[in-house]
């Protein structure tokens, strides 16, 4: 049994979240002083959990730590896309072909770079607001302007503005649709129907988009994750980025997986990786 009420002390175990927010958030160090004690703080800053990586995951890395060396790594082992596609398919019915899995060692790095290699000076990446930050971060990277479709709130429901959206997406200089699925900040999980009508836009204007969806397994009970990819079946120009680093609190594994449909962009990231 999984024991959700354990709480474990993270000090001293170079956690960002305990030890890293003066440096992130505020750009300080050791001698900014707060008005309560940092232990007292609910450090809900940065997205991961106080929850133990399960036991099964841990056993497989205690045997690989047991094979003592840590060199230059790579997933070769079938096995990796064998147990992944798998999970996908019991999880949320879709799977993909084995030749389309790319790894980065994260999503953020893998949003940079493919804002690099799908876009031109002079186009724009759009995306849904309010939105993760880093969508942004990876858009003015690059030089490039970004679009945002603000969310209608409705009492904290939030949904989107799809004649807002249809109109920005109908300029020609927007190539990029960054897709949170489902979304952070507003935990909007999108139904099938708002994902069928984002596809139909994202279609009728020839875009690209990369849907990423990193929290897809963090749902309340009764909500299933639809990826974009079993909406936009044979879509080509469309990137799913998904990890386990949310699912087993694993982020400083720095582990995720890119789902890259067009032969073009999988052979441009793969010359340079
Ligand atoms: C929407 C979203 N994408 C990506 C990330 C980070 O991804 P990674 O740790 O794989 O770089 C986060 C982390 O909070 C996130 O919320």
């Amino acid at each position: 049994m999984y024991n959700f009420d354990e709480i474990i002390d993270r000090r001293n175990s170079n956690a960002m979240n305990v030890e890293g927010f003066r440096s992130y958030i505020f750009h300080a160090d050791e001698s900014m002083k707060f008005p309560y004690k940092d232990d007292e703080f609910v450090r809900m800053w940065v997205a991961d959990m106080e929850f133990a990586t399960p036991d099964c995951v841990l056993d497989g890395m205690r045997r690989r730590i047991d094979r003592r060396i840590f060199g230059y790594t790579r997933v070769f082992d079938p096995e990796y896309y064998r147990a992944f596609s798998g999970w996908c398919q019991k999880h949320y019915g879709w799977t993909f072909p084995k030749s389309e899995l790319v790894m980065s060692n994260g999503i953020i790095p893998a949003l940079f770079e493919m804002v690099d290699y799908i876009t031109k000076p002079g186009e724009k990446v759009l995306f849904l607001t309010p939105s993760y930050a880093y969508f942004k971060y990876a858009a003015e990277y690059h030089s490039r302007e970004f679009v945002c479709s603000d969310l209608i709130n409705s009492n904290g429901y939030y949904t989107v503005d799809f004649a807002d959206l249809e109109a920005k997406c109908a300029d020609p200089a927007t190539a990029l649709f960054i897709l949170c699925n489902p979304h952070n900040p507003t935990g909007r999980v999108w139904t099938e129907d708002e994902l069928r009508k984002m596809a139909a836009i994202i279609e009728r204007n020839n875009m690209w988009v990369i849907s990423d969806e990193i929290h897809c397994d963090l749902r309340r009970l009764g909500t299933t994750h639809i990826p974009l990819g079993k909406v936009m079946l044979d879509y080509e120009r469309l990137v799913t980025a998904m990890a386990p680093t949310k699912t087993f609190n694993l982020a400083g594994m720095m582990i995720s997986n890119i789902i890259i449909r067009s032969e073009e962009l999988k052979a441009t990231w793969k010359a340079r990786h």
